[in-house]
């Protein structure tokens, strides 16, 4: 499984590239803004970290279109900045005519804000190349998640579809593990879900218990 940082902040992607070898980037709105830097200017930023290599970064179209051609037409833009770049657009309406057209243009699709397997579906039939699936806002609004995520799993399986399912806005390790256990491709969390994920007490604990008896024991 493909571990995703979700950010768009410079220092934290390098650390994460640098240290856990993260496999790509998702960025949102939200995320651009918590950068602190302009849109274009941070995207800029983001792509020349993973220049060369074939690590996606996802970046979302202006959330204010409510047509198919606007976002397609940003999202011309955007995909001529970076190979890296795949365009996220959401999954209405509007967002699944220029997943299509976008498709036909040969330009990565992430179809955002993914709540349902019937969505997920459509999205895997017009080419996307990801599905984001937000378990985490899910959850928050107290509905299941573990299903949807296997349901989406089987489904592209049954019709060999190759659009990857992307589990989004994963808030803990628990699940981490669940997305994997589901059969997800790709998880997509923040900074510190993915330090704290990668971290256990029981770990720290037990190294200094062997440092303490390593001390107590001649060496040769
Ligand atoms: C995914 O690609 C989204 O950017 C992200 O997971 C949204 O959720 P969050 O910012 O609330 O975690």
């Amino acid at each position: 499984m493909k571990f995703f940082l979700d950010s768009a902040k410079v220092d934290e992607i390098r650390y994460a590239r640098d240290m856990w070898s993260i496999d790509g980037v998702t960025s949102n709105p939200r995320h651009i803004r918590n950068s602190g830097k302009p849109f274009l200017r941070v995207l800029q930023e983001i792509a020349k970290e993973f220049e060369g290599t074939d690590k996606t970064i996802s970046v979302e179209v202006n959330p204010h279109h409510t047509t198919a051609d606007a976002m397609v037409e940003e999202a011309v833009k955007l995909a001529a900045m970076s190979k890296n770049f795949v365009i996220k657009v959401p999954a209405t309406e509007a967002g699944f005519k220029a997943l299509s057209l976008l498709h036909a243009k040969n330009i990565r699709v992430n179809l955002t804000l993914v709540f349902s397997v019937a969505q997920a579906i459509q999205a895997a039939r017009l080419g996307a190349t990801y599905v984001s699936a937000f378990v985490g806002w899910k959850e928050a609004n107290g509905e299941e998640i573990s299903h949807m995520v296997g349901e989406m799993v089987r489904v592209y399986r049954n019709y060999d579809y190759k659009t990857e399912v992307l589990v989004a806005a994963i808030r803990n390790a628990r699940q981490i593990v669940e997305a994997a256990v589901a059969g997800a491709d790709i998880v997509t969390a923040g900074f510190d879900v993915y330090k704290d994920a990668f971290d256990h007490p029981y770990t720290a604990k037990g190294l200094q218990l062997f440092a303490d008896n390593w001390d107590a024991t001649p060496y040769q």
